[in-house]
Protein backbone atom coordinates (compact mmCIF):
# COMPACT_ATOMS: atom_id res chain seq x y z
CA UNK A 1 0.00 0.00 0.00
CA UNK A 2 2.94 2.61 -1.22
CA UNK A 3 1.19 5.92 -2.00
CA UNK A 4 -2.01 7.48 -1.92
CA UNK A 5 -3.40 8.04 -5.57
CA UNK A 6 -2.32 11.81 -7.45
CA UNK A 7 -5.76 12.25 -9.23
CA UNK A 8 -7.48 12.29 -5.80
CA UNK A 9 -5.40 13.26 -2.93
CA UNK A 10 -2.99 15.98 -4.91
CA UNK A 11 -1.37 16.95 -2.09
CA UNK A 12 -0.78 13.52 -1.23
CA UNK A 13 1.45 13.26 -4.60
CA UNK A 14 3.29 16.92 -3.50
CA UNK A 15 4.22 14.89 -0.48
CA UNK A 16 5.50 11.87 -2.37
CA UNK A 17 7.76 13.77 -4.55
CA UNK A 18 9.35 15.51 -2.17
CA UNK A 19 9.65 12.30 0.22
CA UNK A 20 10.55 10.98 -3.07
CA UNK A 21 13.32 13.86 -3.57
CA UNK A 22 14.71 13.43 -0.11
CA UNK A 23 15.39 10.22 -0.13
CA UNK A 24 16.78 10.07 -3.59
CA UNK A 25 19.03 12.85 -1.73
CA UNK A 26 19.24 10.70 0.98
CA UNK A 27 20.58 7.29 -1.00
CA UNK A 28 22.84 9.17 -3.26
CA UNK A 29 25.33 10.69 -0.26
CA UNK A 30 24.36 7.15 1.95
CA UNK A 31 24.35 3.44 0.20
CA UNK A 32 24.60 2.87 -3.39
CA UNK A 33 20.96 0.91 -4.54
CA UNK A 34 23.03 -1.38 -6.54
CA UNK A 35 24.13 -2.74 -3.17
CA UNK A 36 20.60 -4.28 -3.03
CA UNK A 37 20.11 -5.93 -6.46
CA UNK A 38 17.33 -8.32 -6.64
CA UNK A 39 16.26 -11.03 -8.54
CA UNK A 40 13.04 -10.45 -9.30
CA UNK A 41 12.07 -8.87 -12.56
CA UNK A 42 11.03 -5.80 -13.76
CA UNK A 43 7.92 -4.23 -13.76
CA UNK A 44 6.03 -4.95 -17.29
CA UNK A 45 2.93 -2.55 -16.32
CA UNK A 46 4.56 1.06 -15.43
CA UNK A 47 4.13 1.32 -19.22
CA UNK A 48 0.80 0.03 -19.81
CA UNK A 49 -0.52 2.23 -16.75
CA UNK A 50 1.55 5.38 -16.43
CA UNK A 51 -0.79 7.10 -14.92
CA UNK A 52 -1.37 4.46 -12.01
CA UNK A 53 0.78 3.05 -9.40
CA UNK A 54 2.62 -0.32 -10.58
CA UNK A 55 4.75 -2.99 -9.63
CA UNK A 56 5.76 -6.06 -8.93
CA UNK A 57 5.53 -8.53 -6.04
CA UNK A 58 6.96 -11.97 -5.68
CA UNK A 59 5.20 -13.62 -2.95
CA UNK A 60 5.12 -16.86 -0.47
CA UNK A 61 1.30 -17.17 -0.13
CA UNK A 62 0.30 -19.72 2.51
CA UNK A 63 -3.01 -20.79 3.88
CA UNK A 64 -3.03 -21.44 7.88
CA UNK A 65 -6.60 -22.55 8.45
CA UNK A 66 -7.70 -21.95 11.75
CA UNK A 67 -11.00 -23.02 13.66
CA UNK A 68 -13.99 -20.59 12.52
CA UNK A 69 -14.46 -19.94 16.64
CA UNK A 70 -11.07 -18.81 17.17
CA UNK A 71 -11.27 -17.05 13.36
CA UNK A 72 -14.57 -15.23 15.23
CA UNK A 73 -12.43 -13.84 18.58
CA UNK A 74 -9.82 -12.69 16.12
CA UNK A 75 -11.53 -10.67 13.33
CA UNK A 76 -13.14 -7.87 14.87
CA UNK A 77 -16.97 -9.13 15.47
CA UNK A 78 -19.00 -6.56 12.68
CA UNK A 79 -17.74 -8.56 9.85
CA UNK A 80 -19.20 -11.71 9.29
CA UNK A 81 -17.34 -14.33 7.63
CA UNK A 82 -18.24 -15.48 3.95
CA UNK A 83 -18.17 -19.05 4.60
CA UNK A 84 -19.50 -19.99 1.63
CA UNK A 85 -17.66 -17.64 -0.24
CA UNK A 86 -14.26 -19.76 0.16
CA UNK A 87 -16.44 -23.80 0.12
CA UNK A 88 -17.65 -22.39 -3.46
CA UNK A 89 -13.96 -21.98 -4.22
CA UNK A 90 -12.67 -25.12 -1.75
CA UNK A 91 -15.23 -27.52 -1.51
CA UNK A 92 -12.80 -29.93 0.65
CA UNK A 93 -11.49 -27.41 3.24
CA UNK A 94 -12.24 -29.04 6.82
CA UNK A 95 -15.62 -28.40 8.17
CA UNK A 96 -15.59 -25.75 11.05
CA UNK A 97 -11.64 -24.49 9.37
CA UNK A 98 -11.59 -20.67 8.44
CA UNK A 99 -8.39 -19.95 6.26
CA UNK A 100 -5.98 -17.16 7.04
CA UNK A 101 -3.30 -15.79 4.49
CA UNK A 102 0.24 -15.19 5.25
CA UNK A 103 1.74 -13.09 3.06
CA UNK A 104 5.44 -13.18 2.47
CA UNK A 105 6.18 -10.38 0.03
CA UNK A 106 8.95 -8.83 -1.95
CA UNK A 107 7.54 -4.90 -3.64
CA UNK A 108 9.81 -4.94 -6.82
CA UNK A 109 10.25 -2.01 -9.44
CA UNK A 110 7.44 0.53 -7.81
CA UNK A 111 6.38 3.31 -10.15
CA UNK A 112 3.92 5.96 -10.92
CA UNK A 113 5.39 6.38 -14.46
CA UNK A 114 3.93 9.91 -15.58
CA UNK A 115 4.78 11.51 -12.73
CA UNK A 116 8.78 10.04 -12.64
CA UNK A 117 8.14 8.31 -9.27
CA UNK A 118 9.82 5.09 -8.68
CA UNK A 119 9.52 3.56 -4.80
CA UNK A 120 12.47 1.88 -3.25
CA UNK A 121 11.64 -1.66 -3.06
CA UNK A 122 10.34 -3.24 0.70
CA UNK A 123 9.67 -5.96 2.10
CA UNK A 124 6.14 -6.91 4.20
CA UNK A 125 4.76 -9.77 5.86
CA UNK A 126 1.65 -10.44 7.92
CA UNK A 127 -1.73 -11.93 8.23
CA UNK A 128 -4.60 -11.22 6.19
CA UNK A 129 -8.08 -12.51 7.01
CA UNK A 130 -10.28 -12.93 3.67
CA UNK A 131 -14.14 -13.37 2.67
CA UNK A 132 -15.18 -11.19 4.97
CA UNK A 133 -18.40 -8.96 4.79
CA UNK A 134 -17.59 -5.31 5.36
CA UNK A 135 -19.98 -3.86 3.76
CA UNK A 136 -23.00 -6.14 5.19
CA UNK A 137 -24.00 -7.53 1.79
CA UNK A 138 -23.74 -11.05 2.11
CA UNK A 139 -21.49 -11.63 -0.70
CA UNK A 140 -18.98 -8.84 -1.11
CA UNK A 141 -15.37 -10.48 -0.03
CA UNK A 142 -13.16 -8.05 1.90
CA UNK A 143 -9.90 -8.73 3.20
CA UNK A 144 -8.81 -7.06 6.63
CA UNK A 145 -4.83 -6.79 7.08
CA UNK A 146 -4.97 -5.33 10.38
CA UNK A 147 -1.22 -5.16 10.88
CA UNK A 148 1.83 -5.78 8.44
CA UNK A 149 5.72 -5.67 9.33
CA UNK A 150 7.17 -3.25 6.73
CA UNK A 151 10.73 -2.86 5.91
CA UNK A 152 12.35 0.45 7.90
CA UNK A 153 14.18 1.54 5.18
CA UNK A 154 11.16 2.70 3.50
CA UNK A 155 9.58 5.13 4.92
CA UNK A 156 7.14 5.79 2.61
CA UNK A 157 5.82 2.13 2.44
CA UNK A 158 5.33 2.07 6.37
CA UNK A 159 3.68 5.31 6.13
CA UNK A 160 1.44 4.87 3.22
CA UNK A 161 0.27 1.67 5.31
CA UNK A 162 -0.27 3.14 8.23
CA UNK A 163 -2.68 5.63 6.33
CA UNK A 164 -5.13 2.80 6.33
CA UNK A 165 -5.05 2.37 10.24
CA UNK A 166 -2.79 -0.51 9.70
CA UNK A 167 -0.51 -1.84 12.86
CA UNK A 168 2.97 -0.79 11.09
CA UNK A 169 6.22 -2.28 12.38
CA UNK A 170 9.10 -0.70 10.50
CA UNK A 171 11.58 -4.03 10.47
CA UNK A 172 14.36 -6.02 8.85
CA UNK A 173 14.14 -8.51 6.52
CA UNK A 174 16.06 -11.65 5.82
CA UNK A 175 16.86 -11.82 2.89
CA UNK A 176 17.70 -8.34 2.17
CA UNK A 177 16.08 -7.28 -1.33
CA UNK A 178 14.59 -10.41 -1.98
CA UNK A 179 10.99 -12.94 -1.70
CA UNK A 180 13.17 -15.36 -0.32
CA UNK A 181 16.73 -17.16 -0.34
CA UNK A 182 17.80 -20.60 -0.60
CA UNK A 183 18.68 -22.49 2.56
CA UNK A 184 21.51 -25.72 2.03
CA UNK A 185 18.85 -27.86 2.65
CA UNK A 186 16.70 -26.71 -0.68
CA UNK A 187 13.92 -25.39 1.33
CA UNK A 188 13.52 -21.38 0.86
CA UNK A 189 13.59 -19.10 3.63
CA UNK A 190 12.01 -15.53 4.41
CA UNK A 191 11.86 -13.19 8.22
CA UNK A 192 10.66 -9.94 8.97
CA UNK A 193 12.05 -8.82 12.37
CA UNK A 194 10.59 -6.21 13.97
CA UNK A 195 12.86 -3.17 14.75
CA UNK A 196 10.56 -2.01 17.98
CA UNK A 197 9.22 -5.14 19.06
CA UNK A 198 9.78 -8.90 19.69
CA UNK A 199 7.57 -9.74 16.10
CA UNK A 200 8.16 -11.19 14.20
CA UNK A 201 7.01 -13.68 10.80
CA UNK A 202 9.56 -16.55 9.74
CA UNK A 203 8.65 -18.94 6.76
CA UNK A 204 10.20 -22.15 5.85
CA UNK A 205 8.96 -23.78 2.68
CA UNK A 206 9.84 -26.28 0.34
CA UNK A 207 8.59 -27.46 -3.17
CA UNK A 208 6.10 -30.10 -3.13
CA UNK A 209 6.93 -33.42 -4.67
CA UNK A 210 5.46 -34.17 -7.43
CA UNK A 211 3.31 -36.84 -5.58
CA UNK A 212 1.78 -35.02 -3.38
CA UNK A 213 -1.26 -32.27 -4.19
CA UNK A 214 -1.45 -28.96 -3.38
CA UNK A 215 -4.55 -28.39 -1.50
CA UNK A 216 -5.19 -25.15 -2.63
CA UNK A 217 -5.61 -24.27 -6.07
CA UNK A 218 -3.80 -21.25 -7.37
CA UNK A 219 -7.31 -19.77 -8.38
CA UNK A 220 -7.88 -19.62 -4.52
CA UNK A 221 -4.65 -17.37 -4.26
CA UNK A 222 -6.00 -15.24 -7.18
CA UNK A 223 -8.83 -14.74 -5.69
CA UNK A 224 -7.87 -14.10 -2.12
CA UNK A 225 -5.27 -11.34 -3.10
CA UNK A 226 -7.27 -9.63 -5.23
CA UNK A 227 -9.80 -8.91 -2.76
CA UNK A 228 -10.28 -5.21 -1.72
CA UNK A 229 -8.38 -4.48 1.52
CA UNK A 230 -8.72 -2.88 4.55
CA UNK A 231 -7.19 -2.54 8.32
CA UNK A 232 -9.59 -0.02 10.32
CA UNK A 233 -11.97 0.63 7.12
CA UNK A 234 -11.46 4.03 6.81
CA UNK A 235 -10.67 3.10 3.24
CA UNK A 236 -10.12 -0.20 1.06
CA UNK A 237 -7.64 -0.70 -1.00
CA UNK A 238 -7.75 -2.34 -4.44
CA UNK A 239 -4.51 -4.59 -6.04
CA UNK A 240 -5.11 -5.76 -9.00
CA UNK A 241 -2.61 -8.41 -9.10
CA UNK A 242 -1.83 -10.23 -12.69
CA UNK A 243 -1.55 -14.17 -12.24
CA UNK A 244 -1.79 -14.99 -15.97
CA UNK A 245 1.35 -12.79 -17.40
CA UNK A 246 4.42 -14.29 -18.62
CA UNK A 247 5.92 -13.40 -15.23
CA UNK A 248 4.29 -16.77 -13.71
CA UNK A 249 4.75 -19.06 -17.13
CA UNK A 250 7.73 -21.58 -17.76
CA UNK A 251 10.76 -21.39 -15.83
CA UNK A 252 8.82 -18.62 -13.24
CA UNK A 253 5.79 -20.78 -13.42
CA UNK A 254 3.81 -20.48 -9.50
CA UNK A 255 5.93 -23.59 -7.61
CA UNK A 256 3.50 -25.35 -5.10
CA UNK A 257 5.14 -24.98 -1.34
CA UNK A 258 4.68 -26.77 1.93
CA UNK A 259 6.85 -26.17 5.10
CA UNK A 260 6.32 -24.27 8.57
CA UNK A 261 5.19 -20.27 9.88
CA UNK A 262 6.12 -19.02 13.10
CA UNK A 263 5.60 -15.88 14.54
CA UNK A 264 4.35 -13.33 16.97
CA UNK A 265 2.52 -10.59 15.70
CA UNK A 266 -1.27 -9.13 15.98
CA UNK A 267 -3.81 -10.36 15.35
CA UNK A 268 -2.18 -13.61 17.54
CA UNK A 269 -1.95 -12.53 21.15
CA UNK A 270 0.47 -14.19 23.28
CA UNK A 271 3.60 -16.22 22.84
CA UNK A 272 5.11 -17.32 19.79
CA UNK A 273 3.02 -19.74 17.24
CA UNK A 274 4.21 -22.02 15.22
CA UNK A 275 2.24 -24.07 12.31
CA UNK A 276 4.16 -26.93 10.60
CA UNK A 277 3.13 -29.03 7.51
CA UNK A 278 1.08 -25.57 5.67
CA UNK A 279 0.69 -25.51 2.12
CA UNK A 280 0.81 -22.27 -0.11
CA UNK A 281 2.46 -21.14 -3.72
CA UNK A 282 5.41 -19.11 -4.43
CA UNK A 283 4.33 -16.63 -7.36
CA UNK A 284 5.34 -13.16 -8.56
CA UNK A 285 2.64 -11.02 -10.14
CA UNK A 286 2.53 -7.33 -11.38
CA UNK A 287 -0.01 -5.51 -10.19
CA UNK A 288 -1.66 -1.99 -10.50
CA UNK A 289 -2.98 -0.33 -7.51
CA UNK A 290 -5.36 2.08 -6.07
CA UNK A 291 -5.15 3.13 -3.11
CA UNK A 292 -6.98 4.74 -0.23
CA UNK A 293 -11.25 3.93 -2.13
CA UNK A 294 -14.33 4.57 -0.73
CA UNK A 295 -14.88 0.83 0.44
CA UNK A 296 -18.67 1.00 -0.30
CA UNK A 297 -17.62 2.30 -3.99
CA UNK A 298 -15.98 -1.97 -3.70
CA UNK A 299 -19.11 -3.38 -3.74
CA UNK A 300 -20.07 -6.09 -6.56
CA UNK A 301 -16.46 -5.36 -7.75
CA UNK A 302 -14.96 -8.55 -9.55
CA UNK A 303 -12.51 -8.83 -7.31
CA UNK A 304 -15.01 -8.82 -4.12
CA UNK A 305 -16.91 -11.17 -5.51
CA UNK A 306 -20.22 -9.48 -7.11
CA UNK A 307 -23.07 -11.07 -8.40
CA UNK A 308 -21.31 -10.75 -11.98
CA UNK A 309 -18.30 -12.92 -11.53
CA UNK A 310 -14.95 -12.72 -12.53
CA UNK A 311 -11.83 -10.18 -12.78
CA UNK A 312 -11.10 -10.07 -16.49
CA UNK A 313 -7.53 -11.09 -17.27
CA UNK A 314 -5.56 -7.76 -18.66
C1 LIG B 1 11.01 -14.26 -7.25
O1 LIG B 1 12.02 -14.32 -6.25
C2 LIG B 1 12.85 -15.47 -6.34
C3 LIG B 1 13.81 -15.40 -5.14
O2 LIG B 1 14.59 -14.25 -5.20
C4 LIG B 1 13.60 -15.44 -7.68
O3 LIG B 1 14.38 -16.60 -7.80
C5 LIG B 1 12.57 -15.39 -8.82
O4 LIG B 1 13.24 -15.26 -10.06
C6 LIG B 1 11.63 -14.21 -8.63
N1 LIG B 1 10.60 -14.30 -9.67
C7 LIG B 1 10.25 -13.27 -10.45
C8 LIG B 1 9.30 -13.62 -11.55
O5 LIG B 1 10.62 -12.13 -10.28
C1 LIG C 1 -5.98 3.74 -12.81
O1 LIG C 1 -6.40 4.88 -12.06
C2 LIG C 1 -7.66 5.43 -12.47
C3 LIG C 1 -7.90 6.72 -11.69
O2 LIG C 1 -7.96 6.47 -10.33
C4 LIG C 1 -8.75 4.40 -12.22
O3 LIG C 1 -10.01 4.91 -12.61
C5 LIG C 1 -8.43 3.15 -13.03
O4 LIG C 1 -9.39 2.14 -12.74
C6 LIG C 1 -7.03 2.64 -12.67
N1 LIG C 1 -6.68 1.53 -13.56
C7 LIG C 1 -6.65 0.29 -13.14
C8 LIG C 1 -6.28 -0.75 -14.16
O5 LIG C 1 -6.89 -0.03 -11.99
C1 LIG D 1 -8.17 4.75 10.80
O1 LIG D 1 -6.80 5.07 10.66
C2 LIG D 1 -6.56 6.35 10.10
C3 LIG D 1 -5.06 6.48 9.92
O2 LIG D 1 -4.39 6.30 11.13
C4 LIG D 1 -7.15 7.42 11.00
O3 LIG D 1 -6.97 8.69 10.40
C5 LIG D 1 -8.62 7.17 11.19
O4 LIG D 1 -9.15 8.09 12.10
C6 LIG D 1 -8.84 5.75 11.72
N1 LIG D 1 -10.29 5.50 11.75
C7 LIG D 1 -10.86 4.79 12.72
C8 LIG D 1 -12.33 4.55 12.57
O5 LIG D 1 -10.23 4.33 13.67
C1 LIG E 1 -13.72 -15.25 -5.70
O1 LIG E 1 -14.57 -16.33 -5.39
C2 LIG E 1 -15.93 -15.98 -5.21
C3 LIG E 1 -16.71 -17.25 -4.91
O2 LIG E 1 -16.35 -17.81 -3.75
C4 LIG E 1 -16.48 -15.38 -6.48
O3 LIG E 1 -17.80 -14.92 -6.23
C5 LIG E 1 -15.60 -14.21 -6.92
O4 LIG E 1 -16.03 -13.71 -8.16
C6 LIG E 1 -14.16 -14.65 -7.03
N1 LIG E 1 -13.32 -13.51 -7.35
C7 LIG E 1 -12.43 -13.53 -8.32
C8 LIG E 1 -11.57 -12.33 -8.46
O5 LIG E 1 -12.29 -14.48 -9.07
Amino acid sequence: MPFKHPLLQVTAVVLIVLLSALLNLGRSKAVPQSICTSYDHPNPLAVMFPNNATGVLNATLVIIPISLDVARRLIPPQYRILEGAYRHLLPEFPQGMYPVLVQAAHDHDIQLRAYGITLDDFSRVGFEFPFLDLLGDGYSSFRWAPAQLISATNTIAVEGSKAYGTIVSPAEYEPLCDAYHALANGATYFKGSSLTSSDFVELEMAQLPRSVLNPYPLELFRNITNQPTFANATTCDNMIRMFHTSMSVGEFAPVSVRGRVRAKTFPFEGAQKEWSNVYGVQVATPFVENNYLDCQSMQGYDGSGGPEGSLSAI
